[in-house]
């Protein structure tokens, strides 16, 4: 397995091109499941996590021809009906092929994804939804099997506010017969992204981004071409970086508008934010100040930056309060984080990290993709080496990260397994 050595103390100065939001294109990729005509897709990220999506959707006989971040997709010949255990257990969001398959071919049987690191992360609301619109649902051995003839519209309340339950629910709506409410909808900006391509699909669609989603569905959707949205936590990744090291960064093709709860809690821990239609800059000469947080769905802070915030907050000035109200184990990076001489406390989803003035190189391993982020952070503000270990967690989610920070004057390698 791939390894990180990051020598820390190096200010960052410099460019940063952001790469396309993963958790816009992972579903967006399965969209194209609803149609015979071309996807054609732009700034998609170049993940881990796109690869096994683009395996899956070829196991199902989806053509995609990809070149760098442009990718066309065409479900035209679909051969199978099924997403097999052996992928949908290395990527959780396999779950969304569901709701398109059984829309337009009234037959899906997914693997059941099963737990994950920072979590349970059941998919009940998925079915509840998906029945409430006609389908029959049972569990088989593991797989979730699914027939409908032709799904009708509902209107479905979830029980919880939930990004990929939203998005499969969307999906499925767009092809059944009539019209779908969506009550407790995720307000997510890739909610939004995945509602602008299904329109420009021929699907009608109107409250995407607000918690009630009203759409009308239609016989038939055709091919499309669209470019994804830029990653606001991928942004929101590298600017808690500069805030670690101090220094300088101006990042491009991104979005200030679809991450202001996190700039906000960035400039309260001392970072000067400057932001333009399609850039921000990120600027540090101070040592951080401590910020407290609760994570929330959006438009409130994200779970997805909760670690990143968290490895600020251990060489911060003063002690933070973060409560993770998404997750139920979504604290993993703590005991990596407090190796590199970080003080925290945890108690069931609050955490009290308390600032101190240095922290120190160590072997630290990777839990989760976000974990990683935050030991990414850490490691460029520690004194001497940090040797991170299982970064296939980060690759599924960053874009060569690596090589984004190295540009910016890190002192970063990857040690390939092999020369290990
Ligand atoms: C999406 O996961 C994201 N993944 C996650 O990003 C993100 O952390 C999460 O939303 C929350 O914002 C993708 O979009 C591919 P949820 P998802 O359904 O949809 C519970 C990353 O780092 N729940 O919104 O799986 C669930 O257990 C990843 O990029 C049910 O109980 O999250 C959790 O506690 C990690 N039953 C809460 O709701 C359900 O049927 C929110 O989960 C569905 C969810």
């Amino acid at each position: 397995m791939d390894k990180l050595r990051i020598t820390g103390g190096q200010k960052l100065h410099g460019n940063i091109t952001i790469s396309g939001a993963k958790n816009a294109a992972l579903p967006i990729l399965c969209a194209s499941l609803l149609t015979a005509d071309d996807i054609q897709l732009h700034n998609v990220p170049r993940l881990r996590d796109i690869d096994t999506a683009c395996k899956l959707l070829a196991q199902l006989g989806v053509t995609a021809q990809v070149d760098g971040e442009n990718i066309t997709l065409n479900a035209g010949q679909i051969t199978s009906l099924e997403a097999p255990y052996e992928l949908v257990k290395t990527m959780r969001a396999s779950i969304l092929v569901l709701g398109p398959l059984l829309a337009r071919f009234g037959e899906a049987r997914v693997s059941l994804p099963g737990g994950c690191a920072i979590g349970q992360r059941p998919v009940d609301q998925h079915i509840k939804g998906l029945r409430a619109m006609g389908a029959t649902i049972e569990l088989e051995h593991g797989f979730v099997v699914a027939k409908a003839k032709r799904l009708k519209g509902a209107s479905i309340r979830t029980d919880m506010v939930t990004v990929t339950g939203t998005e499969n629910l969307l999906m499925a709506a767009a092809l059944a017969e009539g019209e779908t409410i969506l009550e407790n909808a995720a307000q997510e900006p890739e909610i939004v992204d995945l509602a602008e391509l299904l329109i420009k699909m021929g699907a009608r669609i109107s409250g995407h981004g607000t918690e009630r989603i009203v759409i009308q569905g239609v016989e038939k959707l055709h091919g499309a071409t669209h470019s994804i949205i830029p990653d606001r936590i991928e942004t929101g990744t590298f600017l808690c970086a500069v805030g670690a090291t101090g220094g300088e960064l101006m990042l491009h093709n991104t979005a200030a508008t679809t991450m202001q709860s996190t700039l906000d809690k960035l400039r309260k821990s001392g970072i000067d934010i400057e932001c333009g239609d399609n850039w921000i800059r990120g600027r540090m000469t101070q040592r951080p100040q401590a910020v407290s947080f609760s994570t929330a769905e959006h438009p409130g802070f994200p779970t997805d930056m909760q670690a990143q915030l968290m490895a600020l907050n251990c060489m911060a000035n003063g002690t933070a309060v973060i409560v993770e109200n998404i997750f139920e184990n979504r604290f993993m990076h703590v005991q990596e984080l407090i190796r590199l001489g970080a003080k925290i406390e945890t108690e069931g989803h609050t955490a009290h990290v308390k600032g101190v003035n240095q922290l120190f190189g160590a072997r630290v391993m990777a839990t989760d993709l976000r974990a990683s982020a935050s030991l990414v952070i850490a490691g460029l503000a520690a004194q001497g080496d940090t040797i991170i270990d299982r970064i296939y967690h980060l690759d599924r989610g960053y874009d060569r990260m690596e090589n984004k920070l190295a540009a910016v004057g890190a002192h970063i390698e990857r040690l390939r397994q092999e020369s290990l």
